[in-house]
């Protein structure tokens, strides 16, 4: 297994170009499912995440090829349904291959992904929504068994604007019969992406980016051209990789309307963003105020930017409170920066911390993708070395962190436990 060793203490300088997003890669490359042609990707990040999405949708029959950030999906012929268990235990996303394979073939087998570190992440909404077109559902021996004729269009009200189920649903409503009617649903730029690339294939679908999607089901789509957005959440870790080390740097490809609540938060603890031509640079302040973060869906605070955002409070002056809204169990990453010396308490749902005057580098150990990058952070502006293990989570849906970091001036790198 790999370790990252990060001797920190430098103030990152310097220019970093942020990657295709994980999670719009994601539901994107399983679109790629509803047309019976071959389709492009473009910007395509290299993760684990996508090797994963890349051997399930082989299972599927789906012919793919990768050049670089191009992937391209031949998927004239669907010869599987299933996704197995052990691909979906590694990648929860893996469910979204349910809707997809359920609207193009009207049968789709799909693992239960059961629990995962941040919480217990149930699909009930998106089992709940294919029920409302005229699926039907049947659990066994741990897999959803979906069967449909053809999907017919439905009102669907969704109990949490959850991000999987509306793009799951999406997917589904494309090719089915009428009109679909998604209410509360998910609003994040992913979202906006997905329904856009749809349309581009002949899907008609309104009101992406809002609560209330219409979709105007369609009999087939045509295969997909697209590039992929640029990722949010690596563009907010590399903000904070500069605010929490005292730096300046130029987070390039970085979208500001796609992270004004990130942005906004930063600021108030005293870090300069400036939009400059092609970016966002981000400049330190001499000292860090400490802020109140409260997580909830898009425009909301991310809770994928909740773990990076602890890390940078450790080293703040005073005391902010960090809540937890999205995810029942999302703090494992504290009593991780514990050992390198951060002051934090958990109450309920929140986070307590007190700025420190110094964190100390420690051998540590990555719990999920974003706490491993909170850890990465904390290491960054620690004294001495720090050793961070299991960074598989990492290499989920970081692409080449330790170099990025490495060429604004961190002494950062990989090695062999
Ligand atoms: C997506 C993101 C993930 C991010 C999360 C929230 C991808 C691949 N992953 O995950 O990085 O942290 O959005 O922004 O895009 N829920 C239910 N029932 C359901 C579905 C969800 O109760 O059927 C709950 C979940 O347990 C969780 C909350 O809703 O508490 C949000 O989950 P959801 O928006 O679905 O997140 P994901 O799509 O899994």
């Amino acid at each position: 297994m790999e370790k990252i060793v990060i001797k920190g203490g430098v103030p990152l300088t310097g220019t970093v170009l942020v990657s295709g997003a994980k999670n719009s890669a994601l539901p994107l490359l399983f679109a790629t499912l509803l047309a019976a042609g071959e389709s492009e990707i473009g910007n395509v990040p290299q993760l684990r995440d996508i090797n994963t999405t890349v051997k399930l949708l082989g299972e599927f029959g789906a012919l793919v090829t990768r050049e670089g950030d191009i992937c391209r999906v031949d998927a004239r012929q669907i010869a599987g349904i299933e996704a197995p268990y052990d691909l979906v235990k590694t990648m929860r996303a893996s469910v979204l291959a349910l809707g997809p394979l359920l609207a193009r073939c009207g049968r789709a087998r799909v693992s239960l992904p059961g629990g995962c570190a941040i919480g217990a992440r149930p699909i009930d909404l998106h089992l709940k929504g294919l029920e409302a077109m005229g699926a039907t559902i049947n659990l066994d021996h741990g897999y959803v068994d979906a069967r449909a004729d053809r999907l017919r269009g439905a009102r669907i009200y969704l109990d949490l604007p959850t991000v999987g189920g509306t793009e799951n649903l999406l997917m589904a409503a494309a090719l089915a019969e009428g009109e679909t009617v998604l209410e509360n649903a998910a609003r994040e730029p992913e979202i906006v992406q997905l329904a856009a690339a749809l349309n581009s294939m002949g899907a008609k679908i309104e009101g992406a980016g809002t609560a209330v999607i219409q979709i105007q089901g369609v009999d087939e789509l045509q295969p997909l051209k697209c590039r992929v957005i640029p990722d949010r959440i690596e563009a907010g870790t590399f903000m904070i990789a500069a605010a929490i080390t005292g730096g300046n740097v130029l987070v390039r490809d970085a979208i500001r309307e796609d992270m004004e609540a990130l942005i906004g938060k930063l600021s108030e603890t005293g870090t300069e963003i400036r939009e400059e031509e092609g970016g966002l640079r981000v400049i330190a302040p001499e000292t860090l105020k400490a802020v109140d973060i409260r997580t909830s869906v898009f425009p909301g605070f991310p809770t994928d930017m909740q773990a990076q955002f602890m890390a940078l409070m450790t080293r703040a002056t005073g005391t902010s409170r960090i809540s937890e809204t999205v995810f029942e169990n999302r703090f494992m990453h504290v009593c991780e920066l514990q050992r390198m010396g951060a002051d934090i308490h958990i109450d309920g749902h929140s986070a307590i911390i007190r700025g420190c005057e110094q964190l100390t580098g420690a051998p540590v150990m990555a719990t999920d993708l974003r706490a491993s990058a909170s850890l990465v952070l904390a290491g960054l502006a620690a004294e001495n070395t720090s050793e961070i293990s299991r960074i598989y989570h990492l290499d989920r849906g970081y692409e080449r962190i330790e170099e990025k970091l490495a060429a604004l001036g961190a002494r950062i790198w990989r090695e062999q436990e």
